[in-house]
């Protein structure tokens, strides 16, 4: 019988602004998933990042099902319910819409599922980033699963010598694509380094992998809060579950990929980009500048159903080092103030608040006289020899 990881995470309120999650909240989640789980999971892990509470959940009525969607979306109402009472800010921020209609999808909290056939052992990590979206986690998936240089396993194992296929999508069109590394790597880094509109969905072996042919690796959240209710109503940030070891990346290969603090956007406001620093639970309030972007890495592992730790991964001294840079990559950003490159370009900042800014500028421009216009320019120039 095949087992499925269902991630499920929201924002319901927070405190004192978008910082951290309110203990009483986290532990209503906790109690109402306990007494209501019985008979749908096998086993579950209530976690945070910032401000957005985590529920990790073991089951086997494979992705997509509404009584498991159903239960993270009351728990998700039942801890809004205590955060409205404690006054907390932005009390069900995530909770888009009045009822439930069978599928948590499209409805505000971010989802990422995978059906899995387990293995012996069945390790895996879970990825929860806040102050950023979704394709924030395209740079390490890629290095995780595609990058030698990052993991020596795609050159060493013969399992994964073969590579992984990527199943990206484009969340501005609502399209997906299937590419295969490494045969098809630029293909995939022509779209990934888009990461506001191409975001790799899930990670698939090829038929090839003696151990676990044609399965589901690696699963990321790419709901899109903004394109779902048409304003900004706060960050999509992502999550992302990922297996590992035995043909798969180890978990070193995994952890590595966040050894280097890379740029992301969705920092301030949604508003501005910034290094994504790895660090552990105790770590993972939302300080300065609300950020800076963080990551959290909780490693597990999964046998009939039933879960074993976490281990809070980033919570070491082999990433203080990560850390520093990306302190030190802030200090740098945050002397350029709200101009570009820190903050991010126009066209990304359409459904922040700024275009209300913007428009209340309209009636006060005037023609610029001796303006090149496009006539001008279509006139033939001089030649130059
Ligand atoms: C929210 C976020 C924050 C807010 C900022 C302003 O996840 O990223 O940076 O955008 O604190 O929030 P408001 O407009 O609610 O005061
Ligand atoms: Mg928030
Ligand atoms: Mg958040």
């Amino acid at each position: 019988m095949k087992t499925t990881i269902s991630h499920i995470k929201a924002d319901i309120g927070s405190l004192p602004g978008h910082t951290t999650v309110y203990g009483p909240v986290e532990e209503e989640l906790r109690k109402y998933v306990t007494e209501h789980s019985r008979d749908l999971l096998d086993d579950f892990h209530i976690s945070h990042i910032g401000d957005d509470l985590q529920i990790t959940m073991v089951h086997n009525r494979g992705i997509d099902n509404a009584e498991i969607h159903g239960l993270a979306w009351e728990a998700f109402k039942a801890g809004t319910k205590v955060a409205k009472k404690a006054g907390l800010y932005g009390a069900g921020q995530d909770l888009l819409k009045d009822a439930f209609s069978g599928n948590i999808k499209g409805m505000g909290p971010g989802i990422a599922e995978m059906e899995i056939t387990e293995r012996k052992s069945e390790p895996f990590i879970v990825y929860m980033m806040d102050k950023t979206e979704p394709g924030a986690f395209n740079f390490p998936i890629f290095k995780m699963f595609a990058d030698p240089f990052n993991t020596p396993g795609l050159v060493i194992d013969p399992n994964m010598h073969e590579g992984f296929r990527f199943e990206i999508w484009d969340v501005m069109e609502g399209k997906k694509i299937e590419l295969s590394s490494p045969d098809q790597m630029y293909d995939i880094l022509a779209m990934i380094g888009s990461k506001s509109r191409y975001v790799i969905k899930r990670v698939f072996t090829k038929e090839s992998h003696e151990k676990l042919p044609d399965e589901n690796v690696a699963v990321v959240t790419t709901d899109k809060l903004s394109l779902i209710a048409g304003e900004y109503v706060g960050k999509d940030d992502p999550a992302a579950i990922v297996r590992i070891q035995s043909g798969l990346p180890a978990s070193g290969e995994s952890l590595e990929a966040f050894s280097h603090p890379f740029l992301v956007s969705g920092w301030m406001r949604g508003s501005f980009n910034g290094p994504m620093m790895p660090v552990g639970m105790k770590d993972s309030k939302m300080t300065r500048f609300d950020g800076p972007p963080r990551v959290v890495g909780l490693g597990f592992t999964l046998k009939e159903g039933r879960l074993a730790g976490p281990v809070d991964l980033f919570d070491d001294i082999a990433f203080a080092d990560a850390r520093r840079k990306a302190i030190e990559m802030t200090d740098h950003l945050r002397r350029m103030g709200p101009f570009e490159p820190h903050r991010l370009p126009e066209s990304e900042m359409e459904y922040t608040t700024l275009p209300k800014v913007l428009s209340n500028l309209e009636g006060r421009f005037t023609p610029i006289e001796d303006h090149i216009n496009k006539e001008k320019l279509k006139e033939p120039v001089r030649e130059v020899d």
